[in-house]
């Protein structure tokens, strides 16, 4: 790999959009409780607002858990904040709200935890929403932390890191195709292969590891599961139950 490329030891386990599996996803109620279930990494979407602030949110659009037929992209940051995030999961979470990305990377400052930021840009805005993040890190994070890791499924996000914060590590996120790995991760100047569960084969997490990157899954739930994952030599396993996938594997 290039010099340039940033090494990183990927935890056993990374809490899914916070601790996805008992509360509203991408919320503070979610980080709390992933902190709580003893996870050292957590794994959360980012995307922009209208007015460029960065957020956090998994889909497109505001309709699975707002309940409200638009994209996110069309709204700004104080607008976001008025829509509801936890009702929609439990009415014993109706209140959460959609958080900031600075929210979520104070928390993690003051906790101790570590960022997997998953750039997961509405359409359009691969470029700007690396950009806008980036700038965001250099302003609260701390120069003498490890630093977060970014992780995408869009190259084009993934470049921009790679260009603007070359020493942030990188995990090239894949679903069920994988063409053209080696190719992508080696330009991009990646750390990390972050691929869907049911991709892997002992062979293929063999290959990937030979080649020098760090090998990360998603998103599994099923205990048993997990610990078959890590005998075929998967480093971390990203899941919505991290207490008990650390439970089983450690941390
Ligand atoms: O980062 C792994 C995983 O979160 C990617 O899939 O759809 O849950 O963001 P998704
Ligand atoms: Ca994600």
């Amino acid at each position: 790999m290039a010099n340039a490329t940033p090494l990183v030891t990927l935890p056993r386990v990374q809490a899914h959009r916070g601790a996805k599996g008992v509360r509203p996803e991408n919320t503070m109620a979610s980080l709390r409780e992933a902190l709580d279930q003893g996870v050292c990494w957590t794994e959360f979407d980012v995307k922009l607002s209208k007015d460029g602030v960065p957020i956090i949110y998994h889909d497109q659009d505001l309709k699975r858990t707002s309940g409200i037929d638009a994209l996110v992209k069309d709204h700004s940051f104080a607008e976001l904040g008025e829509f509801e995030a936890g009702a929609w999961f439990d009415e014993k979470f109706r209140g959460e709200k959609i958080p900031s990305l600075e929210e979520f990377l104070l928390f993690h400052i003051e906790h101790n935890l570590h960022p997997n930021i998953e750039l997961k840009p509405s359409d359009g805005e691969e470029a700007e929403t690396s950009r806008k993040v980036v700038e965001l890190l250099d302003r609260v994070w701390p120069k003498h932390l490890d630093k977060p890791l970014f992780s995408s499924f869009k190259l084009k996000s993934l470049e921009v890191v790679r260009d603007l914060a070359p020493d942030h590590p990188r995990g090239l996120l894949l679903y069920d195709d994988i063409t053209g790995w080696q190719e992508n991760a080696k330009r991009l100047e990646c750390s990390a292969i972050h691929l869907w569960h049911k991709m892997y084969t002992p062979e293929l997490v063999n290959e990937i590891k030979q080649a020098g990157y760090a090998t990360a899954t998603y998103t599994v739930n099923d205990v048993d599961r997990g610990v078959e994952l890590v005998a075929m030599g998967v480093d971390s396993i990203i899941t919505d139950f991290p207490g008990d996938m650390i439970a089983a594997i450690g941390d």
